[in-house]
């Protein structure tokens, strides 16, 4: 395509090194290991918290091939500690800041947002504030499509207004607003990705697809909210890698770019392609008391992206087997968790115990019951 080659031929050099804050996360280490496959001269410090959501062993793949374990470096810390992310910045002569790190789960922060506010909003403004005393190039915020709010029809334009509805999408977005001061009233280079739901391996077991695949592997219940008729557009990992990508190369400071997959589906089409891939019935799909203030729907109007050279590469259906698969494979990753760890357990129980109870006979009757 004549936009992308244009793009390409004028992509300046990458600076380097990178810190790529939550990089031990779902989508963060996805983008360390899509980035040094990429860029044979890039290194990359990792800074990340290790929350509940985030593991070493995400980055295992890369720690296990020399060429690129050796231009990798992490490091356990928060972003919200001024300090440490001042010293790191300094000391390892960061060049770009990449932003992962974050609360993401809406249910959880329908229950308490705390930490949401501590990390997402106030844990970016320190990074900022780090970044521009060290004199970083360029520094990318990790955004999402959930601070436009719900999209009943169209799609959602950068220059759209926001209106975030949950503690999650309010925090994100207060975070979008305070980087965009920091170009206004700074100068600062720094831009916004805003993507759309990303699915693929590693994911941690408590978002839908992820919770979908772990529950129909083990015969028990996929609890979908409501009607089930909510509308999520679907964007493989490795497909917004390569859009932060595209930002962090070519995107221009002050600008928000919308990253997503062009893939609108409704919750139970995503349910039922995930029972069919499995094997499964779709006798496992319950259907439980929805969650308050949930989104309808969610589009994206990719054009600005699609000028930096971005465009979604991996058809939904097979990326959509591909992430069964890995999860069929890797069952070590997410049993401990599903099984043994107590704060999981205990929050399954808090956001599905009664949801689940509610309709047990029917579970009953479908010969699915836990
Ligand atoms: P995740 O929950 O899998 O990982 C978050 C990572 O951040 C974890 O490794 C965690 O340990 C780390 N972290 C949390 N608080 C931290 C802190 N204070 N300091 C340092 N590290 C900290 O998240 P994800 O799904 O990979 O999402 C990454 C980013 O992409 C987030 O900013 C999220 O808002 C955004 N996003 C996610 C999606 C999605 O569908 N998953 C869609 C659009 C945007
Ligand atoms: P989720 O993966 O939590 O992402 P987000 O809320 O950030 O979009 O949820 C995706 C959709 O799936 C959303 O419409 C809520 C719905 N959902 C269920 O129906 N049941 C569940 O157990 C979960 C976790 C989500």
């Amino acid at each position: 395509m004549a936009t992308t080659d244009a793009c390409l031929q004028e992509t300046p050099q990458l600076p380097t090194p990178l810190l790529v804050t939550g990089g031990a996360g779902f989508i963060g280490s996805h983008f360390v290991e899509h980035m040094l496959l990429m860029h044979p001269a890039l290194r990359i410090v990792v800074l990340d918290k290790l929350t509940y959501a985030g593991r070493k062993e995400n980055l295992a793949d890369v720690e296990a091939e020399p060429s690129l374990a050796k231009r990798l470096r992490f490091v356990h810390g928060d972003i919200a500690d001024r300090a440490l992310v001042g010293e790191l910045l300094k000391k390892e002569h960061i060049a770009a800041v990449v932003n992962f790190a974050a609360e993401t789960h809406v249910d959880r922060s329908l229950h308490e947002a705390i930490d949401f506010l501590n990390t997402d909003v106030v844990g970016v403004y320190q990074l900022l504030v780090a970044a521009r005393q060290h004199n970083v190039s360029r520094f990318v915020q990790v955004s999402t499509d959930e601070v436009y709010g719900s999209v009943e029809s169209g799609a959602s334009k950068e220059s759209d207004p926001m209106e975030p509805r949950s503690p999650y999408s309010a925090s994100k977005a207060a975070a979008d607003l305070m980087a965009l001061a920091f170009f206004t009233s700074y100068g600062m280079h720094v831009s916004i990705t805003r993507g759309s739901n990303t699915y693929g391996p590693r994911q941690f077991p408590e978002k839908l697809i992820p919770l979908f695949i772990t529950n129909a592997l083990e015969d028990r219940p996929l609890p979908l909210y409501g009607d089930g008729k909510n509308v999520r557009d679907w964007l493989h990992v490795r497909d917004h890698c390569r859009g932060i990508e595209a930002v962090l190369m070519r995107g221009e400071a002050g600008s928000i770019y919308n990253i997503g997959g062009d893939c609108g589906k409704t919750n139970l089409e995503v349910t039922e392609a995930i029972l069919n891939i499995i094997g499964k019935p779709t006798a496992l799909i319950r259907f439980v008391q929805d969650r308050p203030g949930h989104d309808r729907r969610y589009a994206l109007d990719t054009s600005r992206a699609r000028r930096l050279g971005f465009q979604p590469q991996t058809n939904f259906e097979l990326g959509l087997r591909q992430t069964v698969l890995w999860y069929r494979d890797n069952v070590d990753w997410w049993k401990s968790v599903i099984h043994q760890d107590k704060d999981f357990r205990a929050y399954y129980e808090r956001q599905y115990g009664n949801r689940l109870r509610n309709g047990v006979e029917a579970l009953a009757e479908s010969g699915h019951g836990e």
